[in-house]
C-alpha cells in the first residue's frame, strides 16, 4: 500500500511510470490468459503464475528460478497387487528408468501407491508405499475409487522430496523424458475428449452448486495424467474422495457417468477448488486413435488394437493382428510379441516395441 501522503509528494514522473507499470502488467496478464485459457479464481496458491508478468510485487521463489533450473516432480503410479496391473507396472517403472535420467527431463522419484492393503512381489523391484483400499463394500465393486483414498493416505504418509506430483496409471508408458508440464505454476492435464462437463449440466450441478460458476470451470480431465502442486493436491485429494463417494451413491449419476464416474470426480473436485488445468493434448497419445508418438510424452494403451494383415484397423472386431492389453487379464503378455503388419501406424509399432524391449529386460518376467 502507498500512503496518503507520499502519493501526494510522489513525481508526476513517477505516477507516469506507475501507470505504464499497471498497464504492462495488465496487458501480459490478458495476454497469458488468452493463451493458457487458464483464469486465476482466488484458488491460493493458483495466483502464483499471475504474478510472472508483475513488475511491481516481488515475485514468489518459484518463479524466480532461471528458467533452467529443475522443477522435479515425483511419479505416483497407483495400482492393485492383481496379476493384470503387476506387469504393467513394471513396464511402466523400466520406461520411467530409462528416460528419466535423459536431457530435458524433470522426472524425480517414483512411487507405486499400492492400494490392495499388504505387500506383494514388487516390493524389491519398484518403489512401493503400501495403502488401504476402501472399507468393505463401499467401492460398490468399482475398484478405482480406491485411487482418490490411496493418494489421500500416501499425501499424509510420505515424506515426498519434490514439489510436484504426477499422477500416472499402470498402462502408461514414457516415450520420452518428460519436462515439468506445470512450470507455469499452473497443474498440466490431458483434456478426454469423453469427459464433458458442459453436457452434463443437470447432473455436475448436483456437486458443484451454482454458486461456484458456471460447468464449463470443470476441465474435460481425470486425474491422471496430471501434474500438479504437491499442496494443492493436498487439498484437492479429500474432497475428491468424497466426491466420487457420492457420485457413486447417487444412481443417475453412477449410471450416467459409469467407468468414467471417478474422472469426473477429480474435474468436479479441482474445480470446487478454484483449480484450473492447463489443458496439454500433447501430454499423452492413446493408439490407435492416435497415428504418432512424435512430440508426445506418453502411450495410453487403453484401446485394443485390431488390424487385419493388409494394415487395416478393424477396431471392435478381433484382427488377424492384435495388441490388447485385455488379452492379458491374468497374468503377463509374452516376451517378443510379433511385431504388427506393414501399413500399421507408427504409433502401434512403437507401442509393441516398447512393450518387447521391457519385457525383454525384466529379469523373471514370466515368473510373475
Ligand atoms: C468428506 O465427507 C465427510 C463425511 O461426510 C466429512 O466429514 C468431511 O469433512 C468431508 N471432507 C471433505 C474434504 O470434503
Ligand atoms: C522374436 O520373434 C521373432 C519371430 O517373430 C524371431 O525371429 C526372433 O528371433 C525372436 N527374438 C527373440 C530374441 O527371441
Amino acid at each position: 500500500m502507498i500512503g496518503r501522503k507520499t502519493m501526494a509528494r510522489a513525481s508526476p514522473l513517477l505516477l507516469v511510470l506507475l501507470a505504464c507499470g499497471f498497464c504492462f502488467a495488465t496487458y501480459n496478464l490478458l495476454t497469458m490468459i488468452m493463451h493458457n485459457r487458464v483464469v486465476g479464481r482466488g484458488a491460493g496458491d493458483e495466483s502464483d503464475g499471475l504474478l510472472v508478468s508483475d513488475p511491481i510485487i516481488e515475485m514468489p521463489d518459484n518463479v524466480k528460478k532461471p528458467r533452467n533450473a529443475k522443477l522435479p516432480f515425483h511419479i505416483a503410479l497407483t495400482a492393485t497387487d492383481a496379476p493384470y496391473s503387476k506387469w504393467q507396472c513394471r513396464i511402466m517403472y523400466y520406461w520411467y528408468k530409462q528416460q528419466k535420467d535423459l536431457p530435458g527431463s524433470e522426472m524425480g522419484g517414483f512411487t507405486r501407491i499400492l492400494h490392495s492393503g499388504s505387500p506383494d512381489n514388487l516390493m524389491d523391484e519398484i518403489p512401493t508405499m503400501v495403502v488401504d483400499p476402501l472399507p468393505a463394500g463401499l467401492d460398490r465393486g468399482y475398484i478405482v475409487l480406491n485411487r482418490p483414498w490411496a493418494f489421500v493416505q500416501w499425501l499424509e504418509k510420505a515424506t515426498i522430496e519434490e514439489e510436484y506430483i504426477l499422477m500416472a496409471e499402470p498402462d502408461h508408458i514414457f516415450v520420452r523424458p518428460v519436462p515439468n508440464l506445470a512450470h507455469t505454476g499452473y497443474p498440466a492435464a490431458f483434456p478426454f475428449f469423453y469427459i464433458k462437463p458442459d453436457q452434463n449440466e443437470k447432473i455436475v450441478r448436483k456437486f458443484y452448486p451454482e454458486e461456484m460458476g458456471p460447468v464449463t470451470n470443470i476441465d474435460p480431465i481425470g486425474n491422471s495424467p496430471v501434474i500438479i502442486k504437491k499442496d494443492l493436491l493436498k487439498k484437492i485429494a479429500p474432497t475428491w474422495m468424497n466426491v466420487s463417494l457420492k457420485m457413486k451413491e447417487d444412481p443417475e449419476t453412477d449410471k450416467a457417468f459409469g467407468w468414467v464416474l471417478e474422472m469426473y470426480a477429480y474435474a468436479v473436485a479441482s474445480a470446487l477448488h478454484g483449480v484450473q488445468h492447463v489443458l496439454r493434448k500433447d501430454f499423452m497419445l492413446q493408439p490407435p486413435w492416435d497415428l504418432e508418438t512424435k512430440d508426445k510424452f506418453i502411450i495410453h494403451y487403453t484401446y485394443g488394437c485390431d488390424y487385419n494383415m493388409k494394415g487395416e484397423l478393424t477396431y471392435g472386431k478381433i484382427g488377424e493382428w492384435r495388441f490388447d492389453k485385455r488379452s492379458y487379464l491374468r497374468g503377463p503378455p509374452p516376451r517378443n510379441l510379433s511385431l504388427p503388419p506393414p501399413g500399421v501406424p507408427e504409433s502401434v509399432v512403437t507401442l509393441v516395441k516398447m512393450v518387447n524391449e521391457a519385457t525383454a529386460n525384466i529379469p523373471n518376467w514370466n515368473t510373475e
